[in-house]
């Protein structure tokens, strides 16, 4: 089995997905936080991007598993004389890897992974270009609900709540793979951008496009989650300067100071700061910014437990979610 995308999952098995990272979350109180269902099992990490609290929330996840980790970044590698990814996925199979944790700047790579019959291993998307993120998404989906519901949140959905999702949707998995998890969930999503930074077919989600931060804000929401501008897969000017987005669309700190009580401040990280985001806002009692790197161990420990502990190697591969 393998975790590609959040359109995959539907409601029963996303809160199988949380319920079960909230078991792992207990554990990690206790005095001994390894666990044993991932012994003997082979993890590898393959990010052909920079990241790091992806790859290190994956690798402490594999590792409170009792699984081997083996962390494989594409720079300093043989990715960089030219191998491909069909070479790189065969050299791994060679290795006996039971999981492969992938990040790459192409959309699809995790499926092709995946699909292409080169390796014989549970596939996770750990973010392939601006597609899909969904271990990112599902810890979202869970701080908002651990947040809200607090010890009372196993199986529960988000139904009716509200959220947010701001700024440069057009470049973010991000927010592609929270439209999909949310409205399963039950929960509205409001995205928010300069017409630049939306999508083609954004009309085709299922959420309500704002023009104006401002009107969305006033909708009083539950979560409002602010993203990255990721200049990095800008090669033109999405607007016309960052003091400008700051002001228009940032969640600056008299944005911040209208937000009702209860509304959490979220951010997938790493931010820029004074420019999506304020620290105002990201510093407060209702960012939730570190709860989310907290709760992504969880995730992660959850969704490798499902797809790996139960699998065999003889019928590990087999069907698909
Ligand atoms: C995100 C990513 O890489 O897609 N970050 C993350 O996983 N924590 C978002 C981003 O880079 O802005």
């Amino acid at each position: 089995m393998h975790l590609l995308s959040t359109r995959d999952l539907d409601r029963d098995t996303a809160i199988q997905i949380l319920d079960v990272a909230e078991d792992m979350a207990q554990t990690a109180d206790r005095e001994v936080r390894k666990l044993p269902p991932l012994r003997g099992k082979t993890v590898v990490n393959l990010f052909f991007e920079d990241s790091t609290r992806t790859r290190l929330s994956f690798e402490s996840a594999a590792k409170r598993l009792s699984a081997d980790v083996i962390t494989f970044s594409a720079k300093g590698s043989s990715v960089s004389k030219g191998e491909s990814l069909k070479d790189t996925a065969q050299t791994l199979a060679a290795m006996g890897a039971d999981a492969i944790v992938v990040r790459h700047h192409d959309s699809g790579a995790a499926h092709q992974l995946a699909h292409a019959g080169w390796i014989d291993a549970s596939i996770i998307n750990a973010g392939d270009g601006t597609h899909e993120h969904p271990t990112q998404a599902l810890l979202d989906a869970y701080t908002i609900r651990e947040r809200r519901f607090g010890h009372e949140a196993r199986g529960r959905d988000l139904e009716g709540m509200r959220v947010v999702i701001v700024g440069d949707i057009v470049h973010s998995r991000v927010a592609r793979s929270n439209v999909w998890l949310l409205a399963t969930l039950g929960a509205h999503v409001h995205p928010v951008a300069p017409r630049t930074l939306l999508p083609h077919g954004v009309d085709e989600w299922p959420v309500t496009v704002h023009e104006h931060l401002d009107d969305a804000l006033a909708l009083a929401p539950d979560a409002v989650m602010m993203l990255r501008i990721q200049s990095e897969r800008m090669r033109d000017a999405f607007f016309p300067t960052a003091r400008e987005y700051a002001r228009v669309w940032g969640l600056t700190a008299e944005r911040f100071a209208r937000l009702g009580p209860d509304t959490m401040v979220m951010h997938p990280g790493p931010m820029n700061r004074g420019l999506e985001i304020s620290s105002e806002a990201a510093d407060s009692d209702r960012s939730t910014v570190l709860a989310q790197v907290t709760n992504g161990v969880s995730i992660r420990m959850a969704v490798l437990y499902l797809l790996v502990a139960g699998s065999s190697t003889t019928d590990s591969g087999e069907g698909e979610r």
